[in-house]
């Protein structure tokens, strides 16, 4: 039989300390009336804490930007509202014994389930949803610095709301994602080019912003 018991063991790395090693993965609920969680987001979490979750990932929670959604009911990281609903969650969490962060998000030019909020102009970084697909504005250099700002500051709320970790969506297709490729990523400024390392550009300044870090290129940290 395999051997489990690793997963049952602490788990720490810098100011992170987790009971055990189990992570709830991030997972998207549509649950979020008018973009703030509520009182049932919070029992909701609160309640995987209480069954000993090592680490929450909350679904993903969109920055500051106006088309970072792509359906009704995922949860802002921004606002007023939405970050006292969040700070709730987060007090509930800790109540239980548990650790959570939340998965910052921005969905690009991937359209929702639900066809949610057409009048509002999708971005992305080449006006495409997939090799040859057109969908999406391409984004000017400004919305792409905007953008930036808006991940370090939901990182910053994160901090500043109580959450313990946060993690960066840069997978599955969606904002981060469509810089990384070359079919969803044409541009020929210093966010395209030929490599993955020239089109990770955004991905490191996203990063760097949320991290606190001074300026991209990264510099190198001491320990
Ligand atoms: C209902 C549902 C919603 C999901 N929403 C998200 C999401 O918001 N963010 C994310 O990164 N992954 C999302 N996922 C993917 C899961 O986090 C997870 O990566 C996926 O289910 C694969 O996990 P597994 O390999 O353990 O099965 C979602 C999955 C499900 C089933």
């Amino acid at each position: 039989m395999t051997d489990v018991s690793a997963l049952f063991q602490p788990f720490s790395i810098k100011s992170l300390s987790l009971k055990n090693r189990i992570v709830m993965a991030p997972m998207t609920r549509s649950s979020a009336p008018g973009g703030v969680p509520g009182e049932a987001n919070a029992v909701y979490y609160r309640r995987r804490a209480e069954n000993h979750v090592g680490l929450i990932l909350s679904e993903g929670t969109v920055v500051d930007r106006p088309a970072a959604r792509n359906e009704g009911g995922i949860p802002f990281f921004h606002g007023e509202m939405a970050l006292a609903g969040w700070r709730r969650v987060i007090e509930e969490v800790h109540v239980a014994g548990g650790k959570m962060g939340p998965q910052i998000w921005h969905v690009g030019s991937v359209p929702g389930l639900g066809g949610w909020e057409p009048d509002v102009p999708v971005e992305s970084p080449s006006g495409l949803v997939g090799p040859g697909q057109p969908r999406g504005t391409v984004m000017s250099e400004e919305a792409i610095a905007d953008t930036v700002a808006a991940f370090g500051r939901a990182a910053a709320d994160a901090r500043s709301v109580g959450f313990d970790t946060l993690e960066l969506h840069g997978a599955h297709g969606y904002l981060i994602d469509q810089f990384f490729w070359d079919g969803t990523n044409t541009r020929e400024d210093r966010y395209g080019g030929a490599g993955v390392k020239e089109r990770a550009r955004f991905a490191a300044e996203v990063v760097a912003a949320a991290s606190n870090l001074p300026s991209f290129p990264l510099e190198p940290v001491a320990p």
